[in-house]
């Protein structure tokens, strides 16, 4: 007999947030929006999750610039009127159907390709031009830049909660720009925006630190974080519970609400010696709400699922033993959602055998 699910379905306080239940929807690049602004379809998208029961939903990546945060085509951003109108009805369609929902802001960074983009002259943004350990692709960003990219997030977050989201995600995960910033093997700075965890937190800082300040004390903010990176799934860039204290105190002392932890398997340890994931090291080192992350609902990992493996439903006994006991506070579930939009309901009313396999094929349909 599975578990009972009720646990999933208690309700939780995030800031002025009052969540449903624990089920956020995490942010996936859809690739839908041509000439970067979501459309009525991307609205009936998130809005058909808004109906399934979702607690919060997060959205796609979204680029806070025109210029060097993507390299994707159909990625949309929220920098430009028409961009911002777009996201203005999303908003709309999900609060209209009961929904909470916030906008993940996510820049590429050393991720994105130049060549691939509208400005295939315009060098890529990283600390330290590094997309991968060793090899430098482009120079490090300069103050100009770094300033510049600071208020392009904050820009984007406030215009966020203009438009009537609930509240903004920061993408500081899988090797981006920010992340660019916090992994030691892709910063060599020696200015203030490297060196130690002190130095490689500060640009995420500024962001979060500029953005309260714009957006009000309760206005929730969260980060995304990633031990691993996309060149290398075994990184830990915090390598003991320590270094990570010293990677999220800086973050927490800024302002940040909540810390989402992307794993690939929601249920490894973290650490040696314990058996909490990243998200409950999080919660147990801040105090802060955390978001645990990974194969939710699927027996495969989300990478495998592009070289065309098949996930097929999974178990969710574990994930309610480690919610029930604490380990964190919300768990986020990718493909399982991007694939139905009933998902939340039917775990909720135990129709188990209506869940479905994924595989790589719904990624090219926005239903
Ligand atoms: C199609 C797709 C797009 C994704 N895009 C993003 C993204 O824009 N931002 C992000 O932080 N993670 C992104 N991810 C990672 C997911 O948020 C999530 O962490 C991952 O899929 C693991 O969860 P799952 O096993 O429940 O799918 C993406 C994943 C998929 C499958």
């Amino acid at each position: 007999m599975p578990k009972p699910v009720d646990y999933l379905f208690t309700p939780f306080r995030l800031g002025r947030l009052q969540l449903p239940n624990r089920i956020v929807m995490a942010p996936m690049t859809r690739s839908f929006s041509p000439g970067h602004v979501p459309g009525a379809n991307v609205g009936a998208y998130y809005r058909r999750r808004a109906e399934g029961g979702v607690g919060l939903i997060l959205s796609e990546g979204v680029s806070p610039n025109t210029v060097t945060a993507t390299g994707t085509p159909d990625v949309p951003n929220i920098a430009t009127p028409e961009a911002k109108e777009g996201w203005r009805k999303v908003a709309a369609g999900v609060k209209a159907a009961g929904g909470i929902m916030g906008i993940q802001l996510w820049h590429e960074g050393p991720y994105r390709n130049p060549a691939k983009s509208e400005f295939p002259d315009v060098p890529s943004w990283s600390a330290s031009g590094l997309k991968v350990p060793g090899k430098p692709l482009w120079a490090p960003m300069t103050e100009k830049e770094i300033e510049a990219a600071i208020e392009e997030f904050v820009a984007g977050a406030a215009a966020a909660k203009d438009l009537g989201f609930d509240c903004v995600e920061f993408h500081g995960a899988h090797s981006y720009l920010i992340d660019s910033f916090f992994w030691d093997q892709t910063n060599l700075r020696t200015d203030q925006w490297g060196g130690g965890w002190e130095g490689r937190t500060r640009f995420a800082c500024e962001i979060i630190r500029r953005t309260r300040k714009k957006v009000g004390a309760d206005f929730p903010l969260l980060i995304r974080l990633s031990q691993w990176k996309q060149q290398d799934f075994a990184a830990k860039a915090a390598p003991t519970p320590e270094e990570f204290e010293r990677w999220l105190a800086p973050l927490v002392e800024a302002g940040i609400d909540a810390i989402h932890c992307s794993q690939r398997r929601f249920w490894e340890p973290a650490f040696e010696g314990s058996d909490l994931n990243v998200a409950g090291w999080a919660k147990k080192l801040t105090g802060k709400p955390t978001i645990s992350v990974g194969s939710v609902g699927l027996s495969g990992e989300f990478t495998a699922t592009y070289s065309g493996e098949i996930s097929q439903p999974a178990s969710l006994d574990r994930l309610i033993d480690m919610m029930e006991r604490g380990d964190f506070d919300l768990i986020a579930v990718g493909r399982a959602l991007l694939q139905d939009p009933e998902w939340v309901q039917k775990v909720r009313e135990g129709r188990m055998s209506a869940l479905k396999e994924f595989s790589r094929d719904a990624i090219a349909t926005l239903y």
